[in-house]
């Protein structure tokens, strides 16, 4: 008899679920005129979506001050479990003072829609120098995760929220799978170790090759690209999403990996985001991590490998998933192949050196890119909708 598939724990032992009962959505839609209201920014939403589907698990909530100052100095929650970046909902001075303590808050999406309810706990305020020097290690405001810290509102509002319904990503239906989903998923595949990957950018070559060598000692891929926020000259989301489909359909086994959308907003706080990553592909089920070079980074405010360094400073048991680090991937000019220092002894000028930012530049440029840094397919997709996106931009310029 084969052995019993398990899936692994949730961060924090349960997966949380703050969907509302159909009950509770009438009761709410009922007060909805009466409630005071927040209107949520797109990164708040996705954190409201988070916590609700259980990505964020344990979290059932924004963070009180006690969780806050913890997360932000020692990256703990309160009672000790790692959490590496705040998860909390700036509001003016203004709008704080209006709302009681103790109350239902009507909490609505960018365009106006009541979208959850936060059971107000507390409000606080916290020092924006202090989260942006521990958190992205700056306090530079060129750093866009320090730039939204320093333009969001003075005071934190904090307690259990409630989705009032799922956000249809209606722009990626079919991958929508939230951690309930995935971690059913994985069971029925049988699939008893799984690698998440983390990506904000067009899939390149090294992003390829550190995924296949991942897989080659676990059991399925679960490629989870990020949709929600992200600098403005980050590639789109639906873009990104179409590059995977071309490649899962002429260059990945199918019964090996699952395509599914993580709502997440980026912050770009590159180590502290490494093990925030991990943590909520943790609660998708994932046992493994991949962490490559300057995960999560920006600029060069991290170091290349920063982001893997800091799964040191926690115990492997209290984390629960696996990193798997990969060091600097390149072509290999000499074997033809991809490699990093770790498995080549080309010389320097052998070495073709890819990344996102490379690949956006040369796309902004009007070239190609090569065969060596992108799949021609996915290559193609790319420079036709930049192509789009640059008439549309020179449009909008010259006001035809
Ligand atoms: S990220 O902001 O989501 O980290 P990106 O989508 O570029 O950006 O990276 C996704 C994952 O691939 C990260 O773990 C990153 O470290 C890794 N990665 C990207 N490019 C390389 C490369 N050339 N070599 C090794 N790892 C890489």
């Amino acid at each position: 008899m084969g052995r019993v598939i398990k899936a692994i724990a949730p961060h924090g032992g349960q997966l949380v679920n703050r969907l509302v009962s159909e009950a509770q959505r009438q009761e709410f839609l009922s007060k909805a005129d009466f409630l005071p209201k927040v209107q949520l920014t797109a990164r708040s939403l996705s954190d409201l979506e988070l916590i609700a589907i259980g990505g964020f698990s344990p979290l059932s909530g924004f963070m009180g001050k006690a969780d806050y100052e913890s997360v932000v100095i020692d990256m703990r929650l309160h009672n000790g479990l790692p959490w590496s970046v705040p998860i909390t909902l700036p509001v003016s001075e203004s709008i704080a003072e209006s709302l009681t303590i103790g109350t239902s808050i009507r909490l609505d999406d960018p365009n106006g829609k009541f979208i959850g309810v936060l059971e107000l706990s507390e409000k606080y305020t916290y020092d924006k120098l202090k989260e942006a020097l521990y958190v992205y290690r700056t306090n530079e405001d060129r750093h866009p995760g320090v730039k939204v810290v320093y333009e969001q509102g003075n005071i934190y509002l904090a307690g259990d929220v409630w989705l009032m319904e799922r956000r249809a990503h209606s722009q990626f239906p079919t991958y929508q799978i939230d951690p309930a989903e995935s971690r059913q998923l994985f069971l029925q595949k049988g699939w008893r170790t799984i690698v998440g990957f983390q990506t904000r950018n067009p899939i390149h070559r090294a992003h390829e090759y550190i995924q296949k060598c991942a897989l080659e000692s676990v059991d399925g891929l679960f490629l989870h690209p990020l949709v929600g926020a992200t600098k403005s000259d980050d590639v789109p989301a639906d873009v990104r999403m179409r590059c995977y489909e071309i490649m899962l359909e002429h260059y990945f086994p199918q019964d090996r990996v699952i395509l599914a959308i993580n709502p997440a907003a980026m912050r770009y706080a590159g180590p502290r985001e490494a093990i925030f990553h991990a943590l909520i592909r943790k609660n998708y089920g994932c046992t493994h991590f991949i962490v490559g070079r300057d995960h999560a980074g920006v600029g060069d405010y991290y170091g290349t490998y920063d982001a893997q360094y800091i799964f040191d400073e926690f115990e492997p048991s209290e984390l629960g998933i696996t990193p798997l680090m990969f060091e600097h991937a390149f072509y290999c000019k000499r074997t033809k192949g991809m490699a990093t220092s770790k498995t080549s002894s080309s010389l320097p000028e052998e070495r073709v050196h890819l990344s996102g930012t490379k690949v956006r530049e040369m796309l902004r440029r009007g070239e190609l890119p090569p065969p060596e840094f992108s799949r021609p397919e996915v290559a193609a997709e790319l420079a036709k909708v930049m192509h789009q996106m640059a008439i549309a931009e020179a449009a909008t310029e010259f006001q035809i």
